[in-house]
């Protein structure tokens, strides 16, 4: 007898084209544009999903740049983006999605994809999203919100009662990192600009200083894990202000950030260059903890798919606090567009 297993793909669309931004060349936000492209080829074990918001990180526009074409696949057309928020379209048979199902995930092809109404990705890159979480919110949750957990928990290996340093806590990882650390219960010193004070405390830091008037390296004080989600700082100059056994873990993974990982990481105080990995279990537990009231997600701005370019503007040029979502489908009202 034959048996046949059927792909799950009720809701997969027929035309084979969707909008997606995309750019054809490195440069600035001018390259990017939005316009008809060939819907993603769903592989075998993967999900094709409506994406109905996604995110900017600055790696998408370091990426756009050519900033990291040494390290990252290249080639064009390209589109860009690795967090997505939606609805399955298609899934593979022996997966625990169907279509229809709201999904949130931190996509695993490198050259990103999500920007665009449909993306493709492993499922165990993503998570099943709760209906009274927005999309527009869950997108701002996968590259941020996995990198401060990781960073804290995988490679800070923080502990409650510890004091972490968090440099970089107004932004998008760092509103994520503060919160993560307060509900390890850690001790939580938050490193921003003047103007984020308030919100840096608002989220849960005990203390905050301005990097413009406070160079932490120089303070008289020891920390058990300085954060550095913005990647400002180097190991050798806050090495001082570590405990004996005291970690620096950074997100800034260039060659140096990579050689000190390679030298330091025997030494009593040592320290790393974290690059997040997608991983769907780290998205259960950011949603479990959203759902618990211990994470607050920040929507600096929000845009519509036709506004990718102005969305990737807006990362690049500083945003206020939190994160840029781009919404395709809106389920909340945004009024918040900076440009
Ligand atoms: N390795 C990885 O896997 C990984 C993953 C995610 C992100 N990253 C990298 O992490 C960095 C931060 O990402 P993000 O999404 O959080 O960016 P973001 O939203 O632009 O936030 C940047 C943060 O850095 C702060 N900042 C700016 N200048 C500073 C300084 N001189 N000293 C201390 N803090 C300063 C900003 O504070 P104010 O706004 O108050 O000035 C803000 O809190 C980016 O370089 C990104 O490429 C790496």
């Amino acid at each position: 007898m034959m048996t046949m297993t059927l792909e799950r793909t009720d809701l997969k669309p027929t035309t084979g084209v969707m909008l997606a931004a995309t750019y054809n060349d490195y440069g600035s936000s001018e390259v990017l544009h939005v316009g008809l492209r060939p819907m993603p080829r769903r592989g075998q074990h993967q999900l094709l999903i409506e994406v109905h918001a996604s995110s900017v990180n600055p790696i998408d526009y370091r990426m756009r740049r050519g900033e990291l074409k040494g390290i990252l696949p290249g080639g064009f057309p390209r589109t860009p983006g690795y967090d997505v928020a939606g609805v399955v379209a298609a899934a593979p048979a022996d997966s625990t999605y169907v279509p229809g199902d709201r999904v949130v995930a931190f996509l695993d092809d490198r050259r990103g994809g999500a920007l665009a109404e449909y993306a493709v990705c492993s499922p165990n890159v993503a998570a099943k999203l709760p209906s009274d979480i927005p999309f527009e919110v869950a997108a701002a949750i996968p590259l941020a919100g996995s990198t401060a957990l990781q960073s804290l928990r995988d490679h800070g290996h923080l502990q409650s009662g510890q004091r972490v340093l968090i440099n970089g806590a107004s932004g998008g990882v760092g509103v994520f990192a503060v919160q993560i650390a307060k509900a390890m219960g850690a001790n939580v010193d938050a490193v921003a600009s003047a103007n984020n004070e308030t919100f840096c405390l608002e989220l849960g830091a005990d203390r905050f200083f301005n990097y413009r008037d406070v160079d932490f390296t120089e303070l008289p004080e020891r920390w058990d894990l300085i954060f550095d989600a913005a990647g400002k700082s180097d190991y050798f100059s806050v090495r001082k202000v570590l405990t004996d056994h005291g970690r620096y873990v950074t997100t800034e993974p260039d060659a140096f950030g990579i050689l000190t990982t390679l030298l330091t990481w025997p030494l009593g105080k040592s320290g790393r260059a974290m690059l997040a990995k997608p991983n769907g279990a780290d998205l259960r537990t950011l949603i479990e903890m959203y759902q618990k009231g211990e994470l607050r997600v920040v929507i600096d701005s929000a845009y519509a798919l036709s506004e990718a370019a102005a969305a990737h503007r807006r990362v690049e040029t500083g945003v206020d606090r939190g994160k840029v979502v781009v919404v395709n489908h809106p389920e909340t009202e945004f009024e918040s567009r900076p440009e």
